[in-house]
C-alpha cells in the first residue's frame, strides 16, 4: 500500500501550523517572557526564530521528504546506525512533552467548563490563584488529562488526512481571528500604554547583563514552539509530494506561528498590567490567574472566557497530535503495529508518565526544564551536525526541488547549519545544562 501523502498544500501547512501553534504560544510564551524582563526576551527570541529556527525547520523538512520515514528510519536510511538512535531520542522527547503537555491541556478545557457552568467569577488575584490550585492538580485534573489524550489518541487513529488534516482546516484559522479580537479589546484597557512599552521597547543593556540565561531561554522556546527538535517537523514533511517549495513553506510556518505568540503578548500584557499583577511573578499560573481574574471584572468577560480558554484547548490538540503522531509512525513503519493499536498503547503510556504531573507542580518544572531547555536543543543539535556535515549535498538537492530559480539559497543555508548555527546550539546547550542543573540543585 501507497503511504499516505497530504490532500493539499494547504493541508500540510496548516497541520504543520497547527503543531506549532499550541501552549507554548499562548500559556508559555508569555509567562516565560515576563520572566526574563519583556522586551528584551521578546527580541532575543524573534532573532533565535528568525537566524537559528527557520534553518532549522528546513533541516527537518529535507531529512522528512527525502526519505518518506519516521524519525528514527530516516536517520537509519540516510546515515549509520548511530544516527537512528539519534531518533531514539525524539522518541524519549516526544514523550516528556506530551505528558506534560496534556496535562496543561487539560487545565484549559476545565477552565472552559467552568467559564460555562459557573462563570469566572473571581475577580481578585487571590481567589483566582486558588481556583488555579484546584485545577491544577488532583482527581480532576487526572480526569482531564485522560480526557485530552483520548481525544488526542483519537485523531490520530483516524490516520494523517483524515484525522489531522481536517481537524487543523478549522482550528487554525478561529484561532487567528479570535486573537486578533482579544487584542483589540487589550488595546481598550487602562493598563496598555504601561504593557507595550514593558514588552515592546528594547533593552539591550539588559540583553548584556543577562545573556547567559536570556539565550537559552529564549532558544528552548523557539524550538519549542516551532515544534523543532524531536522530528514533528520530519514526520509531517515525510507526508510531502517532491513538488513543494520547502523554504517557502517553512517561511509561512515560522511566520504564522511568531505572529500567535505576539498577538498573544497583545492579550496577556495589557491584562496583567490592568490588574496590577506582575509579569515576571506567576510562572506556569500566569495566564490563568491573570485572565480569570480579568474575565470576572469586564462585562461580556464570560463569553470572552469561554472562547479563550476554549481556543486553546483546541490548540493544544492540533499540537499534540503532532507529537503523538511521531510516536506512532515509529511503532507503524518500524516495529510494524496497526495505527489503531499503536495509538492506544503509546496513547496510555504517555499518560501514566504525565500522572506525577497532576500531583505535583514539581514535575511539570521538571519535565518543561529537561525536554525544552536540553532535549529539544540536543535535538536540533544533531540534526544541524547530521544534515550540515554528514549529507550536506543530499539537503542541498532536496532544498532546491520545488525551487524554480534556487538563487543560492541552499548554499547560504548549508553553510549557516554547519557553522555559526552549530556553534550558537551548542553553546545555547552548554547553558541550558548549567541553567537545569542550577535548577535541579537549587
Ligand atoms: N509547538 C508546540 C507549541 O508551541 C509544542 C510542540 C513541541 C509540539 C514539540 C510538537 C513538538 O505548543
Ligand atoms: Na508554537
Amino acid at each position: 500500500m501507497a503511504r499516505e501523502t497530504w490532500a493539499t498544500r494547504a493541508g500540510f501547512i496548516l497541520a504543520a501550523v497547527g503543531s506549532a501553534v499550541g501552549l507554548g504560544n499562548i500559556w508559555r510564551f508569555p509567562f516565560i517572557t515576563g520572566q526574563y524582563g519583556g522586551s528584551s526576551f521578546l527580541i532575543t527570541y524573534l532573532a533565535f526564530v528568525a537566524l537559528i529556527g527557520f534553518p532549522a525547520i528546513l533541516v527537518e523538512f529535507v531529512i522528512g521528504r527525502r526519505t518518506d520515514r519516521n524519525p528514527v528510519g530516516a536517520l537509519r536510511e540516510l546515515g549509520s546506525g548511530v544516527w537512528s538512535s539519534a531518533g531514539w531520542l525524539f522518541v524519549v522527547t516526544g514523550f516528556i512533552i506530551l505528558s506534560y503537555y496534556s496535562v496543561v491541556a487539560g487545565w484549559f478545557l476545565r477552565y472552559t467548563l467552568i467559564g460555562i457552568t459557573e462563570g469566572f467569577t473571581v475577580a481578585d488575584p487571590a481567589a483566582a490563584d486558588a481556583l488555579y490550585e484546584s485545577v491544577s492538580t488532583g482527581l480532576d485534573t487526572l480526569l482531564f488529562h485522560a480526557m485530552f489524550m483520548l481525544l488526542v489518541v483519537g485523531i490520530i487513529a483516524a490516520g494523517v488526512r483524515r484525522g489531522i488534516e481536517l481537524s487543523v482546516k478549522v482550528m487554525v484559522p478561529a484561532i487567528l481571528v479570535l486573537l486578533v479580537g482579544l487584542a483589540a479589546y487589550g488595546f481598550t484597557l487602562d493598563g496598555a500604554s504601561a504593557a507595550y512599552a514593558y514588552y515592546l521597547s528594547p533593552d539591550f543593556a539588559t540583553i548584556a547583563a543577562n545573556w547567559t540565561e536570556i539565550l537559552p531561554a529564549a532558544a528552548g522556546q523557539a524550538f519549542f514552539t516551532l515544534s523543532l527538535g524531536m522530528g514533528v517537523m520530519i514526520t509531517y514533511a515525510s507526508y510531502l509530494g517532491e513538488d513543494r517549495n520547502l523554504a517557502a513553506d517553512a517561511g509561512i510556518i515560522a511566520a504564522l506561528d511568531t505572529l500567535v505568540a505576539v498577538l498573544v503578548g497583545f492579550v496577556v500584557f495589557p491584562v496583567l498590567f490592568s490588574i496590577g499583577i506582575e509579569p515576571g511573578a506567576g510562572g506556569p499560573r500566569t495566564i490563568f490567574v491573570s485572565l480569570t481574574a480579568a474575565f470576572a471584572g469586564i462585562p461580556g468577560g464570560r463569553i470572552l472566557g469561554v472562547v479563550f480558554f476554549g481556543m486553546v484547548g483546541i490548540a493544544a490538540l492540533s499540537s499534540a497530535i503532532s507529537i503523538l503522531e511521531v510516536l506512532v509512525s515509529y511503532l507503524i513503519d518500524e516495529v510494524g503495529v496497526a495505527r489503531v493499536p499503536a495509538s492506544a498503547a503509546l496513547g496510555a503510556a504517555v499518560f501514566l508518565l504525565g500522572v506525577p504531573v497532576t500531583i505535583d507542580s514539581i514535575f511539570l518544572g521538571l519535565y518543561d526544564g529537561l525536554a525544552d531547555g536540553i532535549l529539544l536543543v540536543l535535538g536540533s543539535l544533531l540534526l544541524a551536525l547530521f544534515v550540515g556535515w554528514v549529507i550536506p549535498d543530499v539537503g542541498r538537492e532536496e532544498l532546491r526541488k520545488g525551487i524554480a530559480d534556487g538563487a543560492g539559497l541552499d548554499a547560504v543555508w548549508i553553510w549557516a547549519v554547519r557553522v555559526p548555527i552549530l556553534i550558537v546550539v551548542v553553546v545555547v546547550l552548554y547553558l541550558g545544562v548549567v541553567d537545569y542543573v542550577g535548577f535541579l540543585t537549587g
